[in-house]
């Protein structure tokens, strides 16, 4: 299975940089032959700059992109929400749901985040569920027990391996240069696909990505470890140097 090497680059960008930063992804992937065998490479913009990011795309088939939330509901009276099926109508592939931001900042429940994984896969996008315990939670040792939760509650419905992949973000470690250990890492993942074994008939094949604080120094030996299949980027997928170095 080719990792998914998944740029998730939150509020950050203005319309010009937005613009160079895609065409020097492109360019590196398309510069370096060996980067495009093993990998899927995903861009997560923001909403406005969807269309910018199909447009630098055109055929180029080794990157994807979608988008960074979508509404639970269908249509209608949501000012401010953007519909899973207008997504699809802009040719996402993918959207994230429950990041852990969304869960502090929009106070984004598991229910909350079900529904908005619902309407993506229903759409025919594949839905990125994020979920991860916080630094209190992990001191505490319920970290498992969190994480397992959050997993239960917010897997959508009809979820299949390639519908659905799950992103583990550790919330101590986004944005805080705190990586979690190889060994945490292979300890929660290997959790995470126990936990779905007991879900899902195809649990063995869906992507388990890891996300916070990966960069081209720890890059590599995450997607090395064990049930990692993938990284969740957030500051390193800024540039299209370190971005692409990640993958190796
Ligand atoms: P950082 O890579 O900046 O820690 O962010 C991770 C993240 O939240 C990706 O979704």
């Amino acid at each position: 299975m080719k990792k998914l090497i998944a740029g998730n680059w939150k509020m950050n960008c203005s319309l010009e940089e937005a613009k160079l930063l895609i065409a020097d992804v492109i360019n590196g992937v398309y510069q370096n032959q060996a980067l495009q065998g093993d990998n899927e490479f995903v861009i997560f913009p923001p909403f406005i700059y969807l269309p910018t990011v199909r447009h630098a795309l055109g055929n180029h088939t080794f990157i994807s992109f979608g988008a960074q939330d979508c509404s639970p509901h269908d249509k209608g009276a949501y000012t401010g929400d953007i519909s899973a099926s207008m997504l699809k109508d802009s040719a996402c592939t993918y959207a994230i749901a429950g990041h852990s931001e969304r869960r502090k900042y929009h106070c984004e429940s598991n229910a909350d985040i079900k529904a908005k994984a619902e309407q993506v896969i229903k759409n025919g996008m594949t839905a990125i569920v994020c979920i991860g315990e916080t630094q209190e939670e992990r001191d505490g040792g319920r970290a498992e027990e969190v994480v397992q939760k959050q997993l239960f509650e917010s897997l959508p419905a009809g979820a299949h391996a390639r519908n659905t992949v799950i992103a583990y973000e550790p919330v101590w470690a986004i944005g805080t240069g705190k990586t979690a250990s190889e060994t945490d890492i292979l300890m929660m993942h290997s959790f995470i696909r126990e936990a779905l074994e007991e879900k899902l008939a195809d649990a063995e094949n869906m992507r388990i990505l890891y996300g916070g604080s990966v960069n081209p120094e720890n890059g590599p030996g995450i997607l090395k470890t064990p049930n990692v299949d993938g990284v969740l980027v957030g500051g390193a997928s800024l540039k299209a140097q370190d971005f692409l170095a990640i993958a190796g």
